[in-house]
């Protein structure tokens, strides 16, 4: 059973909490005007971060503790739906594109009907991405309560990666990432600690016993632990609700929609200085977003661009010149959008693409497929079996290139053929 919190104490925490809503806000690639829920919100402090950096997001923050959603109301104001209900129910919602949680799963213990439920308010293809409590979590402090209490905590879920990835799957939903990440939290100032404690961590048990009675358990708690340390360890889930399940969907799922290309590419021209003349080509895939410019600078009269050396001497100046906001910029879009940009530039005949991400693609080859690979390495055109890959993917890249831009123009075309249909 969810419990009310206080919500102005937990605020005024030195909360790991507000890295691990920044880490969940990174990745979920968002574009700017989806509907999107707060699952178990607190008061408001992602959601509020989200709409600094999204104003267009309708958003909705679900909370069970009316506390929190008071709270959230004091700082959100009408920017967002704020309602009061609780997870493990179904919940009193419109259909949302995403949905986002931080620190909140751990305190429901059926992770299959809570992942059911929200399936049942997001729509096919839409992102759940969250963080909570996992498996290992909290291990001194459980010590510490054993103690003292005689019993071990059990109104919480520290769940690992398997059983979650069962849970998700079985409540609807494709798994992209499950994950463990230690991240302990140390405070050496033992009123702090007790603090963070009743507000933060023994909420449960506080909310059991009558009030002149908090301040000595949680003392006792306290004592009882064999470190000042808060030891977290966060598990991280990055899933895609199911739609009807059909191949298409999925091998469409993995190319960015035109949608999203479009926006990102907007995005760009709207954020980039004057640096190039015309429009940046933007491409993008799942991890990354390409952006190569033609260079503004004018090219001298005496026809010293035409030389390649000159011409990649300004494009390494320019490089060298614009590196810092750069940086700001894809960060900003890699916030944005969840992907890391790589940035190239084009001066008189010559274009030269910055570092960029070489993401290794697992795969499984028969005999013929491998002596292939082996004829290329043996005759010197690649270094190894997977540079030979390499190879051959850019060899069919550039011999088929009208070809394969049809294939995504059509994949594209369907993915927005299915987004106009009823969500299944
Ligand atoms: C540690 S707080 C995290 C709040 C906020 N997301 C943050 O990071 O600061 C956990 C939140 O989950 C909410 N919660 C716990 N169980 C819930 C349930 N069954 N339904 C809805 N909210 C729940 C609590 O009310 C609380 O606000």
């Amino acid at each position: 059973m969810p419990f009310e919190w206080n919500a102005h104490t937990y605020d005024a925490l030195p909360l790991p909490h507000v890295a691990w809503g920044q880490r969940v806000l990174m990745r979920m690639r968002l574009t700017g005007t989806e509907r999107v829920l707060d699952a178990g919100c607190g008061t408001g402090r992602d959601a509020a971060v989200l709409l600094e950096r999204l104003p267009g997001i309708d958003l909705v923050c679900l909370d069970a503790s009316e506390q929190m959603i008071e709270a959230a109301r004091e700082r959100l104001g009408d920017r967002a739906t704020l309602v009061v209900a609780d997870l493990t129910q179904p919940l009193p919602i419109a259909p949302v594109d995403a949905v986002m949680s931080v620190a909140a799963f751990h305190w429901i213990t059926d992770h299959e009907l809570l992942f059911r439920n929200l399936a049942a308010s997001v729509r096919a293809g839409g992102r759940l991405t969250s963080d909570c409590g996992g498996q290992g979590q909290l291990a001194i402090l459980d010590e510490a309560l054993v103690r003292v209490t005689g019993k071990p905590k059990q109104y919480i879920r520290f769940a690992g990666v398997a059983d979650t990835e069962a849970a998700l799957r079985a409540g609807g939903w494709q798994v992209e990432s499950v994950r463990l990440r230690p991240d302990p939290l140390r405070l050496d100032d033992p009123d702090l600690l007790e603090t963070y404690l009743a507000t933060v961590c023994l909420g449960a048990y506080l909310n059991e016993m009558p009030e002149d009675e908090h301040e000595e358990f949680v003392r006792a708690v306290r004592e009882a632990m064999a470190e000042p340390v808060v030891d977290y360890v966060r598990l991280e889930i990055d899933a895609i609700r199911s739609r009807a399940s059909s191949d298409v969907t999925v091998v469409l799922h993995r190319l960015p929609s035109n949608h999203v290309i479009m926006n990102i590419a907007e995005w760009f021209a709207g954020r980039l200085p004057e640096w190039f003349t015309g429009s940046p080509d933007v491409t993008v895939d799942r991890e990354e977003i390409l952006v190569v410019g033609r260079l503004r600078v004018p090219e001298p009269d005496d026809g010293s661009a035409g030389s390649d050396s000159a011409a990649e001497g300004r494009i390494a100046r320019w490089r060298e010149e614009t590196r810092r906001e750069r940086m700001t910029i894809a960060d900003e879009a890699e916030m944005r959008f969840g992907r890391k940009v790589a940035w190239g530039a084009e001066y008189g005949e010559v274009r030269v693409i910055f570092t960029s991400l070489a993401i290794p693609v697992m795969t499984r080859l028969r005999q013929p497929e491998r002596r292939v690979l082996d004829t290329l390495v043996a005759a010197g055109v690649a270094r190894s079996r997977a540079d030979a890959l390499a190879w051959c993917v850019r060899l069919v890249g550039t011999n088929e290139e009208s070809w394969i831009a049809s294939l995504r123009e059509a994949l594209g075309a369907v993915d927005e053929a299915r987004k106009a249909g009823p969500a299944t």
